[in-house]
């Protein structure tokens, strides 16, 4: 066989090339193939491979001719894959290798061309850096989706006064838009982290060939703006070797999981019929196979359990990377099933929790009924008694001695008169009524980042300008 007739881009004849004596064993052959999950690699493939071949044209390289026939092929087999036409076959172990070998049966010697100049090795980084920028770019809109939702859920109550916990306990009131804001916040940074880690997908590692570079005169820069990379990766052993930008997306896709279980903790929490505070639309629950009367919040539950895997796939990354020498080590063909793994659930979980939250019935007396319990206001009174004079250690002390009589008689703070609240420290006035209620100790917390339903209205707005900006 000649050189260019000996492989159609593979072992798909059974043996890997003439360097081999017998075709690789059907064990082998399972346990190396990769086409069963890379196989949604197959459009950012076709697309590294066209602005490649572009370059080699542009670059004299290879004839128009041959970058003709390529695009055609393509074309035929982006159609062959968008139809389900396109056989995948394990006998060509990944999906590279699988449209290069349709390629060439559909273009011959063009096809054979495509592959100068180029290696696996930094064909695929060039893939997966494809793919994954592309679900960032989702990732990024659905963060945004999910932040306007809660925007659009805590806008009405940016007035609802709910308890704020500490230990789980109620501490002090807060209002409920306040509250969903909090999750807004840490969903904006994990888009600001999403955002960080696409400067540093946006490189491209292709001209890098196997490890150290071509003999042929190619042009990487060319590539990289046709494929919309930022750069390129400066050094062909790093840039076919290092896995760091997945392990990147992977920590902040654990990160972002993290918020959504938080959030999911307190919906469920939330919905328990013990607390009543919202109510999530049926399609969002599920019941129960033997009791008639539960309602379940399945998809919380489930985002919950779901944070693990993708702490899983972050952790399989940097296992994977570990001790790996450069520079491409074929370990590196296992980086894709967490990766893909970690994109899915991070991108499902957003997409549900989006449209889940414009499903939720909020229930601003069972939030207030739990807010007068507990003492939430001690800490006004606290600061009431400083504000009369007292250092903040003795008022803390003077209201303590009085939650505790309340403890004991089974009422509120509220329940005391004047009088008895006299006897705890003769500082406190008429005007203390005002600080005990819920609305004077949310609305006297009115500096930025504070509770005061004028502050979470501030908030409002600027994070809708900062969505609509964006
Ligand atoms: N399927 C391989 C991967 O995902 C492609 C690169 C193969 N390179 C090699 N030297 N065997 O990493």
């Amino acid at each position: 066989m000649t050189a260019s007739s000996s492989s159609n881009g593979g072992n798909g004849g059974g043996t890997w090339s003439e360097r081999f004596s017998e075709p690789v064993s059907q064990l082998v052959k399972r346990y190396t193939a990769s086409v069963n999950f890379d196989q949604r690699l197959a459009l950012c493939d076709i697309d590294g491979s066209l602005a490649h071949a572009e370059m080699l044209c542009a670059q004299h390289i290879i004839t128009e001719q041959d970058y003709a026939d390529i695009r055609r092929g393509m074309a035929q087999i982006r159609e062959e894959i968008a139809t389900g036409q396109f056989t995948w076959s394990l006998d060509r172990e990944d999906v590279h290798m699988n449209i290069e070998s349709r390629l060439i049966e559909i273009a011959g010697d063009a096809g054979r061309r495509l592959h100068t100049g180029r290696s696996r090795n930094d064909q695929v980084a060039t893939d997966v850096r494809l793919y994954l920028r592309a679900a960032i770019d989702d990732i990024a809109n659905l963060l945004k989706e999910l932040r306007l939702a809660l925007v659009n859920l805590a806008e009405p109550h940016a007035a609802t006064i709910m308890p704020g916990f500490t230990h789980l306990q109620v501490a002090q009131p807060v209002t409920f838009g306040h509250h969903l804001l909090a999750y807004v916040e840490m969903f904006g940074r994990d888009a600001e982290r999403m955002a960080d880690c696409r400067k540093r997908v946006n490189r491209l590692p292709l001209g890098a060939a196997a490890l150290a570079g071509t003999t042929f005169p190619i042009d990487r820069m060319r590539v990289a703006k046709t494929l919309g990379f930022d750069d390129i990766c400066h050094n062909s052993l790093d840039a076919v070797s290092d896995r760091d930008f997945a392990i990147e997306f992977c920590a902040a896709a654990a990160l972002t999981m993290t918020h959504i279980s938080r959030l999911s903790e307190e919906l469920i929490l939330w919905m328990s019929p013990r607390v009543g505070f919202i109510d999530i639309a049926d399609r969002f629950c599920t019941g129960s196979s033997i009791m008639p009367q539960k309602k379940n919040p399945d998809v919380p539950e489930l985002a919950r359990g779901k944070t693990g895997r993708v702490n899983g796939d972050l952790i399989s990354l940097l296992t994977l990377m570990k001790g790996q020498p450069l520079a491409y080590n074929k370990d590196n063909q296992e980086d894709k099933e967490p990766l893909f793994d970690a994109i899915d659930t991070v991108t499902d979980t957003l997409r549900i929790f989006a449209d889940m939250a414009t499903g939720i019935t909020v229930k601003p007396e069972a939030m207030r009924a739990a807010a007068l319990q507990g003492y939430a206001t001690a800490t006004d009174l606290a600061d009431y008694l400083v504000k009369k004079g007292l250092a903040f250690r003795d008022s803390h002390g003077v209201v303590a001695r009085a939650v505790r009589i309340c403890a004991e008689r089974g009422c509120d703070l509220t329940d005391l008169t004047l009088a008895e609240l006299r006897e705890f420290s003769p500082l406190i006035e008429a005007d203390v009524a005002a600080v005990l209620t819920l609305e004077g100790s949310v609305a006297a917390r009115a500096h930025a980042g504070g509770t005061a339903p004028e502050q979470v209205k501030a908030s409002i707005a600027r994070i809708r300008a900062q969505l609509s900006a964006s």
